[in-house]
């Protein structure tokens, strides 16, 4: 069996409305964002559990312990919800171009697939009991809620894992779906699974949650409640966590890197030796980390490096299927360019402006304690936002209105 012309055959024969690479490249960009909040999501919410059971243990900065793990839990709370909506964008350009892959790897695991969606819904709902039950003087039994919901957004990293990863060995579907030539169809196991690779991805929650520690002591530097003690000590556990996370994370990341089939060119990458340099750089500088680096910094190099996890992925991808004969390059094309320049403009206009109406909004009513007063940018900014939201809602409508009548028309 030619698993290549198999992959090619199950594509959409509707093909994709504008060259595929746009989408591999919105595909990779957008994973960027799902991943980082997934990092901000698992850091924070483990932090939230280690300071939580840290508050009575040491007596100088107990209450300082509980502050973090109460913040920490609206971090958590907040980032789950964020990590779930960003990771609708790149599910969606991974069901555009690599449809074969993808939904064969969710067949093929249909009850974990499945098991997912109700497995974040009570992690979810769990964290939001811990969340609600975290006061000062909370009772210790609480935590168990956090344990739970940590476990579950772990095991939910590891099906999403299973099903990237068992998108890459199309060879071994076969196997998986008829093993010994009798069909199962239950779709009951999680076929493969590369350690490395997901305690890599995974385990990079913990310098994450560094870098935010810093940007955190920064963000608050205005805040005269989050009092300069409190602030110094959250930076200097910050710098901590980020020094040897960044460290740590060398051993997985290295393990992966030699984890790869021979021959597949991947082993002597530069783009995966890229990425073991700038973890070791990134844990030496944490370590010489000085007062006078802007608090954002690490968090800005630290996004940037997942950008760089991001385009690996592919690259890797592309090495395992391209032999097989799948290349997203193929696939065919129906221009469609009004629906092209659509989302485009929604893109630029709601994402850009409604997007940058709202980060700049929240960035600035947060440094200020009390009520916010909103100045003329903010107040403007809001004023376009709400306009091109309108301009956006008409567009659509009339589009579809035409799109319809146009339709109706031809048919009759
Ligand atoms: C707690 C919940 C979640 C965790 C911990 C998590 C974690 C991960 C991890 C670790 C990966 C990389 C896997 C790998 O490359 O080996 C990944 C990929 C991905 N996740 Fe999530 N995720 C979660 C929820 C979601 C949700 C709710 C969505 C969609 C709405 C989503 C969409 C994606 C997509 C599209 C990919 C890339 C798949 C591919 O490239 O083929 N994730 N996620």
């Amino acid at each position: 069996m030619d698993i290549g012309a198999v992959m090619n055959t199950m594509r959409d024969p509707a093909g994709v409305p504008a060259h595929p690479v746009v989408f591999q490249v919105l595909m990779v960009i957008t994973w960027v964002a799902h991943i980082a909040f997934v990092h901000l999501a698992l850091g924070s919410a483990g932090l939230a559990i280690f300071a939580f059971h840290r508050r009575g243990a040491d007596k100088a900065t107990g209450a300082y312990w509980e502050r973090l793990s109460m913040a920490m839990t609206k971090v958590a709370k907040v980032s789950v919800s964020l990590l779930i909506v960003l990771g609708v964008a790149p599910l969606l350009f991974t069901q555009v171009i690599y449809d074969p892959q993808w939904y064969t790897s969710n067949v093929l695991s249909g009850r974990w697939a499945i098991a997912f969606i109700f497995t974040l819904i009570v992690a979810y709902c769990c964290w939001f009991a811990f969340y609600h039950a975290n006061h000062e003087g909370a009772k210790k039994h609480v935590g168990f809620y956090a344990w739970v919901a940590f476990g579950l957004f772990c095991l939910d990293g590891l099906i999403m894992h299973a099903l990237s990863y068992q998108a890459l060995l199309p060879e071994q579907w076969m196997n998986w779906y008829a093993p010994g030539g009798m069909v199962d169809t239950r779709g009951a196991a999680l076929h493969a699974i590369q350690w490395p690779r997901y305690v890599f991805i995974m385990g990079l929650a913990v310098p994450a949650v560094g870098v935010f520690l810093l940007a955190y002591a920064h963000y608050f530097a205005g805040r005269e409640d989050r009092e300069p003690a409190y602030r110094a000590f959250v930076g200097a556990l910050g710098k901590r966590i980020a020094q040897w996370g960044y460290g740590l994370a060398l051993v997985p990341m290295l393990a992966w890197q030699f984890d790869f089939p021979a021959g597949s060119g991947l082993v002597l990458h530069p783009v995966g030796w890229f990425i073991v340099g700038a973890l070791a750089t990134m844990a030496l500088w944490m370590r010489q980390l000085g007062d006078d680096t802007h608090g954002y910094l690490p968090a800005v190099c630290g996004f940037g490096l997942l950008g760089v996890l991001a385009v690996w992925r592919e690259v890797i991808r592309i090495h395992y299927l391209r032999p097989l004969g799948y290349t997203v390059q193929t696939y065919t094309v129906h221009a469609d360019w009004p629906s092209t320049v659509l989302f485009f403009a929604t893109l630029l206009g709601i994402g850009g402006l409604v997007g940058g109406f709202y980060l700049t909004l929240l960035y600035r009513a947060g440094r200020v304690r009390g009520v916010y007063q909103a100045d003329r940018t903010v107040s403007r900014l809001g004023t376009g936002a709400v306009s091109v939201l309108g301009v956006w809602i008409a567009v659509f409508f009339v589009y579809g209105i035409a799109i319809s009548m146009h339709d109706s028309f031809n048919l009759n």
